[in-house]
């Protein structure tokens, strides 16, 4: 078992990482308030891993909060099933909630947490790859509102992540490719070594060899980590993790959020960042194509389908929040292995960027 820091000012945590430890009793009961327990999951998770969990805790009490499947269930509905829960079983301060799950579930019981008395104690076990690799670490917490994803949402850091690699054998292979995307994503802002090594790797991955998937969850974690230290709050640096996001939510808007997996709109996102960087002169040629190659060993789609209007495209990237801040700020690239902020790009620029990666 591998145990990555995140250090941060005041409130730093552990990520547990390693096959099959979900049933391991010490770590959770070394994380574990005094108080009741509440266990929150989702209709195709807690039938594949509850039991683990259910084992690890032993003879500690606890309850369970089942939700269903999907990204349109994190709703303030959903959210309040949370909330009734726990006064239903008269939670008080010293009470843990485990969230059990993808993104989906860590976000919205990551938000019942912070929300429940002011903030009470929470635990992540991230079964997907996206949730593994970025979702569970950083504190990042939210629901959805019928205008726009992530709309309501509070900072909460979890008091550890508990993340069993084992729990991706059971993972659609769609699925699983969709967090590649991120992955990819922090070789290519600033770990030069790594993309190298996932280059050198991909087939291993893609056999789900258990020691390449558990350094490059590991290498992965370290990044997010890092940055999230450098920068809690998304005041600066941490504004690389959107590289490819910009364009990515624009393809996902575009699409009623129905085509795309969130990886998939991400990884054709920064081939059209990459593609906008080249033409910039800010990257040398090339780079695009070495990333897509990558991309593609994952069967990642890396094309603007032909159908959606680019017109469309860019109306949609203008009104993404992370684009209106100033001009359209967009994380470009120097190079593999080194993002930037750049806000210099025109109108034309951007929208030739995404012409020529449509097709
Ligand atoms: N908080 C953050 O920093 C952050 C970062 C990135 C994404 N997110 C959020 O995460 C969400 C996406 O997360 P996701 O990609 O994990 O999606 P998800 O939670 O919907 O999971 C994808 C699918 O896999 C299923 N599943 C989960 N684990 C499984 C397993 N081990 N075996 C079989 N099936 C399994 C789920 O039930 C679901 O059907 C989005 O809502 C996004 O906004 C949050
Ligand atoms: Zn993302």
């Amino acid at each position: 078992m591998k145990t990555i820091e995140v250090n941060l000012a005041a409130n730093g945590y552990p990520v547990y990482l390693g096959r099959g430890i979900l049933e391991e009793g010490s770590l959770w009961r070394k994380h574990l308030g005094g108080g009741k327990i509440l266990v929150v999951s989702n209709d195709i998770v807690a039938p594949l891993y509850l039991e683990a969990v259910r084992s690890a805790l032993g003879k500690l009490d606890f309850d369970v909060h089942v939700i269903p499947d999907g990204e349109q269930i994190k709703t303030a509905e959903t959210w309040c099933g949370i909330i009734d829960k726990l006064i239903g079983m008269q939670a008080r301060r010293d009470t843990s909630i485990i969230a059990l799950g993808g993104g989906v579930v860590g976000d919205i019981t990551g938000f019942a947490a912070a929300c429940y008395m002011r903030g009470v104690r929470f635990l992540q076990a991230p079964t997907t790859l996206l949730a593994q690799v970025d979702a569970s670490v950083g504190g990042k917490t939210a629901i959805n509102h019928v205008k726009g994803k992530n709309l309501i949402g509070a900072f909460h850091q979890p008091a550890t992540v508990i993340i069993d690699s084992a729990t991706l054998d059971t993972l659609p292979v769609r699925e699983f490719n969709a967090g590649m995307a991120e992955v990819i994503k922090y070789g290519a802002i600033r770990d030069p070594r790594f993309f190298s090594w996932l280059e050198d790797n991909a087939d291993a991955i893609n056999e789900r060899d258990a020691d390449a998937v558990d350094h490059m969850i590991c290498r992965s974690v370290q990044n997010k980590a890092e940055i999230v230290a450098l920068d809690e709050k998304e005041a600066g640096v941490r504004a690389l993790l959107n590289f490819g996001h910009s364009f990515g939510h624009a393809l996902e808007a575009e699409t009623a959020f129905s085509e795309f997996l969130h990886g998939e709109a991400v990884a054709i996102g920064m081939v059209t960042a990459t593609i906008l960087s080249e033409s910039r002169g800010l990257c040398a040629a090339g780079t695009a194509q070495r990333l897509s190659a990558l991309l593609d060993r994952f069967d990642l789609p890396i094309r603007i389908p032909p159908q959606l209007s680019i017109g469309n495209l860019a109306e949609a990237l203008e009104l993404d929040k992370k684009a209106l801040v100033s001009g359209l700020r967009l994380i470009l690239l120097n190079t593999i292995g080194k993002a930037i902020v750049d806000n210099q790009s025109t109108r034309n620029e951007i929208i030739d960027a995404m012409k020529r990666n449509a097709g």
